[in-house]
């Protein structure tokens, strides 16, 4: 046997040793070298923030630069309509932007990388990005952008959105930005719905290695927009956009003109009141219609520039990567908002983690020495399912600090992401909040609290988390139950845009005495299910609504089933959610047929048409099974549960109450033979 041959099965062994180490081990705790230097490391904040709350949430707002000081930290005189930081005036632009410009102009701000290697990788020191985004708001304002008015971005992951985002927050115009993924349809339900004039977008951009057309989306989309529009478009391909043939129309203007006409414009801040909205996202619900979530200027802001530097332990020197996309809001709250309010580094990155090979995210971080990765549990088991010799060829001595969210992340995937990612030094932090709540609810304090793979952790200071039973008692350690959030925290949402009614039946209602103007009586409600240990730590369990989550993408089964009916032939469809090894969950759809059609493989293919073009390419259906009848009950409800048996291959739970038990047995035969 050769030396290095030896040398092989004694790592081999010392490998199979620690994974069996780490595949027993469920608490973690953070390395000493972490919690020495972290931003916070003291176990009383949490006492103390109890003790002291709701003033305990000055901390979050002193992170931010205010005009004017705030009179109240919480006005809870009208619940569920809370407003926090009362009376105080600000400009997020300006807390992102401007109050940096002395100490760190010269630092950069934004790091981003382009999908072609090495090709375009561009830097926007505070001193840059604060210039283009005074030219930019000038631009905006002389299109005719005026205070309050919704700015829509359909933009991928290029500088120019999050310019376009701080030039609004700049003038006061709240964004309104819809993932670039989504449908040109999809565009345009939300263009309706928050009646937005304006509209930032711009010509493609790359996927593994090939332009893609995006415009056309876009301008498809805007068809659909029933009132006049003025739309700008970003030249992100330049000569390689070409073959698209793209040509303005008349109420569409160049990016690159417009700032150009606006060369060294300045364009004072717009004094904000802390609960004037910065921005919208759409999002979705339980009905066909995505829900428009208004977050607001001094609530919102300080949340993300608190938990940035509590749970992501961000400071002004670090190199940050977060490898979500700005058309979410785990994008907005944490490689915009949070990150730039903090004055660091962030970083974006247009492509995918696998182009040009499987190795693209690590050699990023190996390149910009991040400091910290937050991703996805699903990106996560893609890495794991490649390989750990991808991330071995780099390295990954500069992070310092991991993070997940977006889905519940399975024990196994996070000690491998702790072990080959994070080499055993770094916490890793699974946080648990919603497009609603703005910012982290439960998760680790990393320099605080141990870690237990598999449960987010407890709620941060200052929350009341609790788990309930459908009767409103608190369930007993272990057992399933509701999550609820009992106190409100300043970067909740205020309510869904345009529908008061709806936002209080939506997140209120279930937990809530709604007739009541006692806070006390008022309870959040996000829609998940969740367990807690002896330790207050909680794990999610996830949605119980009819929201799947999808590679982290949140999407409603209604929305999938209204696009399904749409088309030719379809009679009727239900959408559940079936287990992934990769995506979580991903979309299974049953359908019956109208008289006179078929479920041909035509039909099939034009009902996964009809979703790519109502939502996007996300909600593919991973199977499509036709069938003569859905199961229901007598009252004609649709039995889910039963269809997501058969998704997941399981067996069929009790089948006694349906009009039509037969038709699960047909369902399930039909399924497997495909
Ligand atoms: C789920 C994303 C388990 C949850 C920030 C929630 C999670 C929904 C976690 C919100 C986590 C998010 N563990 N589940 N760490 N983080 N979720 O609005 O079901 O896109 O309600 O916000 O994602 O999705 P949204």
């Amino acid at each position: 046997m050769s030396m290095s041959v030896e040398y092989d099965r004694i790592m081999t062994e010392g490998d199979n040793q620690l994974e069996a180490r780490l595949a027993e081990q469920e608490v973690f705790e953070p390395s000493k070298s972490f919690v020495e230097q972290a931003n916070v490391s003291d176990p009383e904040i949490y006492e103390e923030f109890e003790e002291n709350w709701p003033e305990c949430w000055e901390a979050a707002a002193d992170l931010l630069e205010w005009e004017t000081d705030y009179d109240q930290v919480l006005d809870d005189s009208d619940p569920p309509f809370y407003e926090w930081f009362t009376g105080g005036e600000l400009n997020a632009s300006a807390n992102c932007l401007d109050r940096h410009l002395d100490e760190r102009g010269d630092e950069a701000a934004i790091e981003w990388v382009g999908e072609p290697v090495d090709e375009d990788d561009r830097t926007y020191t505070y001193e840059e990005l604060h210039r283009e985004v005074n030219e930019f708001a000038a631009a905006l304002r002389e299109r005719g952008v005026e205070e309050d008015d919704v700015v829509t971005m359909y933009m991928p992951m290029i500088p120019e959105l999050p310019i376009a985002m701080l030039a609004c927050a700049r003038i006061g115009a709240p964004h309104s930005v819809v993932f670039a993924g989504f449908s040109a349809d999809a565009l345009a339900t939300r263009m309706n719905s928050a009646e937005s004039e304006y509209l930032v977008t711009c010509d493609g951009y790359y996927r593994r290695g090939d332009p893609l057309d995006h415009l056309d989306k876009a301008n498809q989309g805007l068809a659909g927009v029933e009132h006049d529009t003025t739309t700008v478009v970003v030249d992100r391909l330049g000569p390689n956009g070409d073959d698209f043939g793209h040509d303005l129309g008349g109420d569409q203007v160049d990016y690159g003109d417009l700032v150009a006409e606006h060369e060294g414009a300045e364009v004072e801040p717009v004094t904000r009141d802390a609960e004037d909205m910065l921005f919208l996202m759409y999002t979705s619900g339980t009905t066909g219609k995505p829900k428009g979530v208004k977050h607001t200027t001094g609530g919102y802001l300080s949340w993300a520039s608190w938990t940035s530097q509590s749970v992501l332990d961000i400071e002004p020197d670090d190199t940050y990567f977060c490898s979500a996309d700005i058309g979410w809001i785990t994008g907005h709250s944490y490689i915009v908002y949070g990150p730039l309010s903090l004055g660091t580094t962030t970083m974006m990155y247009e492509g995918t983690p696998d182009h040009p090979e499987r190795d693209r995210l690590w050699e990023i971080i190996e390149e910009y020495e991040a400091t910290q990765l937050y991703t996805a549990p699903t990106a996560i088991r893609a890495f794991m399912k490649w390989g750990e010799e991808f991330p071995d060829r780099h390295d990954l001595s500069s992070l310092r600090l991991l993070g997940t969210v977006g889905e519940p992340i399975n024990p196994r995937a996070w000690k491998w992401y702790y072990r080959h990612i994070g080499d055993e030094e770094c916490p890793v932090v699974d946080t648990w909040w919603q497009t609603e709540t703005g910012g982290m609810m439960v998760t680790t304090l990393p320099g605080v609290k141990d870690m237990k793979p598999g449960a987010a952790g407890p709620a941060l200071p200052g929350l009341d988390v609790q788990i309930l039973d459908t009767f409103g008692d608190e369930v007993e350690p272990g057992k399933a139950g509701y999550l609820t959030v009992q106190k409100p925290w300043p970067g909740m949402l205020r309510t869904l845009y345009n529908n008061d009614e709806r936002y209080i039946d939506e997140y209120w209602a279930e937990y809530s005495d709604t007739g009541s103007d006692d806070p006390d009586d008022w309870v959040y409600f996000p829609e998940d299910g969740a367990k807690i240990d002896d330790d207050g730590y909680i794990t999610v369990l996830g949605r119980v609504d009819d929201v799947l989550n999808v590679s982290g993408h949140r999407l409603g089964t209604m929305e999938i089933e209204s696009a399904i009916v749409g088309v030719e032939g379809v009679a009727e469809a239900a959408v559940v959610g079936g287990n992934h090894d990769i995506k979580g969950e991903a979309v299974y759809a049953y359908v019956t047929t109208e008289d006179g059609y078929e479920g041909t493989d035509e039909l099939r293919e034009a009902i996964v048409a009809g979703v790519e073009d109502a939502i996007g390419p996300i909600a593919r259906p991973e199977q499509v099974v036709f069938t003569p009848d859905l199961p229901k009950t007598r009252s004609g409800k649709i039995m889910r549960r039963l269809l997501e048996n058969i998704a997941d291959g399981e067996e069929l739970g009790n089948t006694s109450t349906l009009r039509n038990p037969d038709i699960v047995e047909e369902i399930q035969q039909k399924a497997n033979a495909e």
